[in-house]
């Protein structure tokens, strides 16, 4: 129907930062707020999409029409990921710890005599990558985002190849209030092509961005 395009349709959308323990009251995390995937969300559900939202730890509420899963760490992340498949579409918009420590204590670490304890870190599992590449239930559309530094194109070209998705949200965190703030300022990378999207609230990214996945899904 016209203004609900998305009615019928399943999304998944990762949000937030994951939070690794180190020992029961410690944790390794990062600065996402959350605002941009929940954002997203909020406007594919407003599309008439049935969206799953799994959330890392953040203070936002859930957008209305919306199905919240709330997760830590990066596993948990991914479990409750695959738990929501078949989706129609995936948005994988959090800021997923690359790391976790190698062992979480059952116990508060102490200090003491033997110094600081030394943090051995392995590799988290890349949620986006694992969507995307030989997945029998790969979603039709799988987007990523990319917060760079620099080179911000190039890397975010690498990416898409890389990860095996269709689209990537490219973005500069270097701007001066994007990474945790309220306003974006983003390129939309597709295999054939970049537009630049002027910067503005992460609502309006948000937006165009589930106006841009309903024609896509719909197309096809
Ligand atoms: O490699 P990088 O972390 O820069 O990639 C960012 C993209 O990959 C984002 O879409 C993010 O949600 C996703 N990602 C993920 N799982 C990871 C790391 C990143 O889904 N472990």
């Amino acid at each position: 129907p016209a203004g609900r395009p998305l009615v019928g349709k399943k999304v998944l959308v990762t949000a937030g930062p994951t939070a690794e323990p180190l020992d029961p009251v410690r944790l390794l995390t990062n600065r996402s707020s959350g605002r941009q995937g929940f954002a997203i969300a909020a406007s594919l559900a407003a599309l008439g999409a049935e969206v799953t939202l799994v959330a890392g730890p953040v203070s936002l509420p859930t957008p209305p029409g919306v199905k919240r899963v709330d997760v830590e760490s990066a596993r948990e992340m991914l479990a409750a990921s695959q738990a929501a498949l078949p989706v129609d579409a995936a948005v994988c918009v959090a800021a997923v710890a690359d790391w976790r420590p190698d062992e979480a204590f059952g116990v508060k670490l102490k200090k003491g005599k033997d110094g600081p304890p030394q943090l051995r870190l392995v590799e988290n599992p890349d949620i986006l990558a694992t969507l995307a590449v030989d997945n029998p239930q790969r979603p039709r559309l799988v987007v990523g985002f990319a917060a760079e530094t620099n080179d911000v194109l190039e890397h975010a070209r690498a990416k898409l190849a890389r990860k095996g998705c269709d689209w990537i949200i490219a973005n500069d965190v270097t701007e001066p209030g994007v990474m945790g703030g309220s306003e974006n300022a983003v390129m939309l990378v597709t295999k054939t092509g970049v537009e630049r999207w002027e910067r503005e609230a992460k609502e309006s990214v948000g937006a165009k961005l589930a106006a841009r996945i309903a024609e896509a899904l719909i197309q096809s």
